[in-house]
């Protein structure tokens, strides 16, 4: 079964549009849960311009599926991640000013402080995730950092989905029949949504999770949040 893990970093960007606390980062996350998801992830950036880090504080004892915390392992994200203590934290090399994440590690590159980073969160009983593209040296060296996860960048398979789905996806195959392989678990996430996540799941049906935010939010404005989380679920039902 692949897992839906929602991304609630939008509800916060919309809080903070307007400052007070509407909408509630903490009921949105009880209520994901209620309408059906599986996770929730969180991505505290530096600028703290969506997530804060003391919603991440107050948000951790609530959860009561799985806690997903993204991000760039600066010290002071590290220190928040093994404070917190989620199931899982991935990490995502990205630059400050980033409007969203838009790429993954380079392996080969970061590998020695990918590796201390991950012992010390893999000392801290969390289960850890990389950020990565589809090229194979990435997938092959993964391993090396000891990393128990992997999560796919899935922006250039949604980019090419609507001119040409087979070539899309294809990477995204062979990069996940290599981490299976390898014995990663494997996530993906960016850009899915409800035109062509049914697609991904049914060419890589061994996907663990797939983390979800843009699209969901976007598409609860018009469908509700507990259609559109449904609405997700059911592509990946089959
Ligand atoms: N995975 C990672 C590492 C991300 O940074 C993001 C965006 O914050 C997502 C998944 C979700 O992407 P989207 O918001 O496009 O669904």
């Amino acid at each position: 079964m692949t897992k839906l893990s929602v991304n609630i970093n939008k509800i916060a960007t919309l809080r903070n549009a307007r400052g007070g606390n509407i909408p509630n980062v903490k009921t949105a996350a009880i209520n994901c849960e209620l309408f059906g998801a599986d996770g929730i992830t969180v991505h505290p950036r530096p600028d703290e311009r969506h997530i804060r880090y003391r919603d991440v504080l107050e948000i951790r004892p609530i959860i009561t599926t799985e806690f997903n915390i993204e991000g760039y392992p600066s010290d002071s994200f590290i220190d928040l991640v093994v404070s917190v203590k989620p199931d899982q934290v991935t990490l995502v090399p990205d630059a400050h000013d980033a409007i969203t994440s838009n790429a993954g590690w380079d392996i080969i590159r970061y590998r020695l402080f990918l590796t201390d980073v991950i012992s010390t969160f893999k000392k801290a009983g969390i289960r850890t995730s990389l950020f990565i593209d589809t090229q194979r040296s990435n997938i092959e060296n993964a391993p090396l950092t000891g990393t128990d996860r992997i999560e796919l960048y899935t922006e250039p398979f949604a980019a090419l989905f609507n001119t040409d789905a087979p070539r899309a996806v294809e990477p995204f195959v062979n990069a996940a029949i290599i981490a299976r392989d390898a014995g990663l678990g494997i996530n993906a996430g960016h850009d899915l949504n409800l035109d062509n996540l049914r697609y991904f799941h049914q060419n890589i049906p061994w996907v663990d999770e797939v983390s979800i935010g843009h699209a969901l939010i976007a598409d609860a404005l018009y469908l509700g949040l507990e259609n559109s989380i449904q609405m997700y679920k059911r592509q990946l039902a089959d």
